[in-house]
């Protein structure tokens, strides 16, 4: 398969018999496309999920498994440094924050994200041991969340379904108040997995750019991305202060002019605060958007033991 699709890019440039070159992607085809052929042998839906769910689990839990060309992976699940800053991303999975966007309520609620396994069952290659979980629901969105990102043209049925998830990635993100060192590790993971995975140089910069310009920079204008039927959505997943700004800054279209806030911890006593959360990480999440997106099922997710996940969670990593 992997020759039969390098002749085929290579034919008409190149003479196969005289070229030691290594394989370059056609420009016709998408990324998502070629990888699942060449890097898993044949370009079919499951394997597009299956690439999917290498790239976003090598992304959380830093290299686990084949393929591998020969590059280390951190990983964001274990805290880090980016650039002399140190970085802890796995806070805003845990529900120590008040940091998950439930859809309604006006201030993020601290939700356990990791309530189906945590890394053993990503290990494994699948999102979650519980479909009913959070985490199964995560991890799929943002597999299907790619794969359109990334041009998977067999995404559609049950294999690699299409995104369900929300639009807006600002909406999705804002309560986290994610930090110019956040995203810049949470983007050097991404890109170090995909070319753990074999990604040509040439396409793990496409994506580092696609990442650093539409979700890394503060106050950038909507732009239609996933679904495309959703139409324009706000994306700055970046909103501290220190992030920098989009050169087309639009603060004006974004809650208190694109500045986020900390969220504060779930744990803080606080009887004014909010309501009926409660510091054990229990709450509802729905997966739909306002506005601008077409009303999609909203699902009321299970409630989850946090004391229990995160010791699971902490066996597992
Ligand atoms: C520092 C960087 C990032 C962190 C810490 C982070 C963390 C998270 C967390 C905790 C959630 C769960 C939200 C919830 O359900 O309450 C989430 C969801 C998601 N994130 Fe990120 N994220 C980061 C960057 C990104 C970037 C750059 C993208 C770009 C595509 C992205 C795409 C998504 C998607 C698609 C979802 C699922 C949304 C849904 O199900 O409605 N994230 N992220
Ligand atoms: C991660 O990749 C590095 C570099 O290829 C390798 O030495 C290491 O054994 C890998 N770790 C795992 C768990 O696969
Ligand atoms: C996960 O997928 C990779 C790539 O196909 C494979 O090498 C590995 O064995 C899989 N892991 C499990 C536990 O199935
Ligand atoms: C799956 O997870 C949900 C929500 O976390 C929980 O209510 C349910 O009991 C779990 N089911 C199994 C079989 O673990
Ligand atoms: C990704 O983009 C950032 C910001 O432009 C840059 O600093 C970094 O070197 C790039 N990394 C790769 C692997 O292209
Ligand atoms: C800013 O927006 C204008 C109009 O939409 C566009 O032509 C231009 O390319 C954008 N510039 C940058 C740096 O994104
Ligand atoms: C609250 O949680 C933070 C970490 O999220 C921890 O440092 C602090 O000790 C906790 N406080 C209490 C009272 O448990
Ligand atoms: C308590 O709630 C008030 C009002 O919402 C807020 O200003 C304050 O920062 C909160 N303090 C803590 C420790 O949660």
């Amino acid at each position: 398969m992997f020759l039969k699709h390098l002749f085929l890019a290579l034919t008409g440039a190149l003479s196969l018999a005289t070229t030691p070159v290594s394989a370059q992607r056609p420009s016709s085809t998408p990324i998502c496309d070629y990888y699942a052929e060449t890097i898993l042998g044949a370009n079919t839906e499951a394997n597009q999920r299956l690439l999917m769910v290498l790239l976003l689990h090598t992304t959380v839990l830093g290299n686990y498994t084949t393929p591998n060309t020969g590059i280390a992976v951190h990983g964001i699940a274990t805290p880090g440094n980016f650039h002399g800053q140190d970085v802890n991303l796995i806070k805003y999975f845990t529900g120590e924050l008040d940091s998950t966007n439930d859809g309604t309520t006006p201030h993020g609620v601290p939700v356990l994200l990791l309530d189906g396994g945590g890394a053993a069952p990503l290990l494994k290659n699948v999102s979650s041991y519980n479909t009913s979980s959070i985490q199964y629901h995560l991890f799929d969105h943002i597999e299907q969340y790619f794969a359109t990102l990334l041009g998977c043209s067999k995404q559609g049925g049950a294999a690699l379904p299409a995104y369900q998830g929300r639009a807006s990635m600002y909406e999705v993100h804002k309560f986290m108040d994610l930090s110019a060192a956040e995203l810049g590790w949470f983007n050097l993971q991404a890109t170090l997995a995909i070319a753990s995975l074999g990604f040509s140089k040439a396409d793990v910069a496409i994506v580092n750019d696609t990442l650093y310009n539409v979700f890394s920079k503060r106050c950038s204008p909507a732009v239609t991305l996933v679904p495309m039927n959703a139409g324009p959505q706000l994306q700055s997943c970046c909103v501290n202060e220190d992030c920098p700004l989009d050169a087309n800054a639009t603060c004006a279209a974004y809650p208190n002019k694109g500045v986020g806030v900390p969220p504060e911890a779930a744990n803080a006593t606080n009887a004014s605060a909010s309501g009926t959360e409660s510091p054990t990480g229990t709450a509802a999440v729905a997966t739909s958007t306002g506005a601008g997106v077409p009303a999609m099922a909203v699902e009321a997710w299970g409630t989850v033991g946090a004391v229990l996940g995160a010791v699971m969670l902490a066996v597992a990593l």
